[in-house]
């Protein structure tokens, strides 16, 4: 294999700069090429493509985001496009693909290496909802962000004596939800992988005042007010009304008595400079990928499994399922007392 391309695919991530130079210095090391696609795999059906040497990863390692930019692209998903894909790679003489993305991108990476091009995926999003990998990059970053901006919110509502509920990312997952809860110390977490009533938070509430405690912190995953077969809460919550984190702070305010605000920290934990964590799995998890393809594995995942980078088959990668961590969500709901 003289060379190699690589592209980010799906929800960009902290961290996935760090991986694109890993792969890129490592790759280059061992005497290949290294092509830049550009936009996911919208840029590999396109050709819009560049090749990057060891200094077009130089200064990127501190930045969230990707340099080389990412996509959903539909017509990938038809097997159509991933012809005009593989074309692509012979044109431009890629023999062999490093995709980073979610566990979507992960199955184009599964049909681009059914179609003769030897494939190796990462794991990058900010939900560590990948059922392969215990961890995905950008996840740290993007709980350290809310972490940060949760602290802020209590300054706020510590002097107003209020009730903050924070939605934070977790379209399908309460991970972020539940590891920003015990940091920043939420009174409870609200996932939509673990039923609750509105009788609970309110009677914590309330228990809180009578044990004097003057200002709460509702961390929700924005997933619990979304209609979804993984959220056990919708049609619980929508019979109430309470389809958004405002519509419950404002219930809550009602049936408390403790002033609520609520506030959507949304696309904000998708950026920001990725922490030590994210910056080493990436480069760890990056140096790997390019390596397998060097030694000419095809049809591979990298994955973090009992701390360990280990690589696993695509296919057997994509049958797994994750337990939600119920010991971590049981403490961030019992701490916060
Ligand atoms: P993620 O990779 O973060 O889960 P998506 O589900 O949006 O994000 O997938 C990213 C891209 O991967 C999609 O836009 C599409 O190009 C490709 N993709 C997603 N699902 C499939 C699939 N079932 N088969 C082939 N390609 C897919
Ligand atoms: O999957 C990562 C994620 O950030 C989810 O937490 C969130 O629901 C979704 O992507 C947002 O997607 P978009 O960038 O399309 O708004």
């Amino acid at each position: 294999m003289k060379r190699i391309g690589i592209l980010t695919s799906g929800g960009d991530s902290q961290g996935m700069n760090n991986a694109i130079r890993a792969v890129t210095r490592t790759a280059i090391a061992g005497g290949m090429t290294v092509m830049g696609i550009r936009n996911g795999y919208q840029g590999l059906i396109e050709g819009d493509i560049e090749e990057l040497q060891l200094r077009s990863v130089s200064n990127i390692l501190d930045r969230g985001g990707t340099f080389l930019q990412t996509a959903r692209c539909l017509e990938f998903k038809e097997e159509a496009g991933v012809l005009k894909a593989v074309k692509t790679c012979k044109d431009f003489g890629i023999e062999g693909l490093v995709v980073i993305g979610g566990d979507g991108s992960f199955r184009g990476a599964k049909d681009m290496s059914a179609h003769g091009i030897p494939t190796v995926a990462m794991p990058g999003t900010i939900d560590n909802d990948i059922a392969c990998s215990e961890y995905t990059i950008g996840f740290d970053t993007a709980v350290n962000v809310a972490m940060e901006a949760a602290d802020k919110l209590r300054d706020t509502s510590a002097s107003h004596h209020r009730c903050s509920v924070i939605e934070v990312m977790g379209r399908n997952a309460g991970w972020v939800a539940v590891d920003v809860g015990i940091s920043a110390g939420a009174t409870y977490v609200l996932v939509p992988e673990v039923p609750f009533t509105l009788d609970e938070v309110i009677t914590k509430i309330k228990r809180g005042e009578e044990a004097g405690k003057k200002n709460f912190m509702i961390v929700a995953s924005e997933g619990v007010f979304m209609d979804s077969k993984k959220n056990k809460n919708y049609p619980y919550l929508s019979g109430l009304g309470l389809t958004s984190a405002t519509k419950f702070a404002r219930v809550l305010e009602e049936l408390t008595g403790v002033e609520s605000r609520a506030t959507i920290l949304g696309h904000i934990q998708r950026g920001g400079s990725p922490t030590a964590r994210d910056r080493y799995i990436a480069t760890e998890m990056g140096c790997r990928c390019a390596n397998l393809l060097m030694e000419g594995k095809s049809n591979r995942v990298v994955v973090i499994k009992e701390n360990k980078i280990i690589d696993l088959d695509i296919v057997e990668a994509l049958n797994m399922t994750k337990e939600f961590d119920m010991e971590r969500y049981l403490l961030a709901n019992t701490i916060g007392i």
